[in-house]
């Protein structure tokens, strides 16, 4: 029986779908993205508005885990999040951060860099209030990052706030949007022999300057 890495060394896709040529870019990188992600929902992927967030420690120890891209609006990427989770204090100290979108299944990944900033809470409570009543409650109920001793627990919180607030929970102060503003977004295609096509568009004096990078 072969080992886990002869199994890895024999795992290899080819990539075989329609390359990405510098014609075919829209000069806009939101549009370009928008276009993705609609062609990823279309495609069916699973959570295609998922992606993962990196931020590092005050040590420069990077983490990266999953969030959801809620909104796409004045040229900025925004998801929620818990403000007292460990996301959170490695933003507050350092606000760079990267986004990475995974649309495997395309052959496609988007990598997003620059820096977050908080939103306002009035726009953090109106998402909130469009959220199932599950999700308001689990986000009074869910100290997020911090130990937790028992599943149990966890539910106990959970109708501890059910019975607090009801059927309209209000927006915990703990709970809010950060918006990356971006100053590079790469575009990742998959090609035959490994000859992939990569542009970066890096935002240089108000404009979106596009480049072609070796894969
Ligand atoms: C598909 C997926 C989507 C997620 N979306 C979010 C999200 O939008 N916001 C969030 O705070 N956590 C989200 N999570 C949970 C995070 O990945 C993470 O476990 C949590 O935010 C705690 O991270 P931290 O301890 O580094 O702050 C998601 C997880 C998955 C797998």
């Amino acid at each position: 029986m072969s080992s886990i890495t002869d199994d890895l060394h024999a795992m290899r896709e080819h990539y075989d779908q329609t390359p990405l040529r510098r014609v075919d870019l829209n000069s806009c990188p939101f549009g370009q993205f928008s276009k993705w992600l609609e062609d990823a929902v279309k495609a069916g992927i699973y959570d295609p508005n998922a992606c993962s967030l990196a931020t590092v420690d005050g040590e420069g120890r990077p983490v990266s885990r999953a969030v959801l891209l809620k909104a796409l609006e004045n040229e900025q990427f925004v998801f929620y999040t818990n403000y007292e989770s460990r996301k959170s204090s490695h933003l507050d100290q350092n606000p760079n951060t990267c986004m990475h979108f995974p649309w495997f299944a395309l052959q496609r990944q988007v990598v997003v860099t620059g820096k977050v900033r908080k939103i306002e809470a009035k726009r953090a409570e109106e998402y909130f209030n469009s959220r199932p009543l599950e999700s308001r409650l689990g986000a009074w109920a869910s100290r997020q990052s911090e130990q937790l001793d028992s599943r149990e627990a966890l539910e106990k919180a959970y109708l501890e706030m059910q019975e607090k607030f009801g059927d309209s929970p209000p927006k915990p102060p703990h709970w809010g949007g950060f918006a990356l503003i971006p100053e590079t977004i790469e575009f990742w295609q998959g090609g035959p022999s490994r000859l992939h096509d990569r542009f970066i568009y890096n935002l240089e004096d108000n404009h979106w300057n596009i480049q072609r990078l070796n894969p």
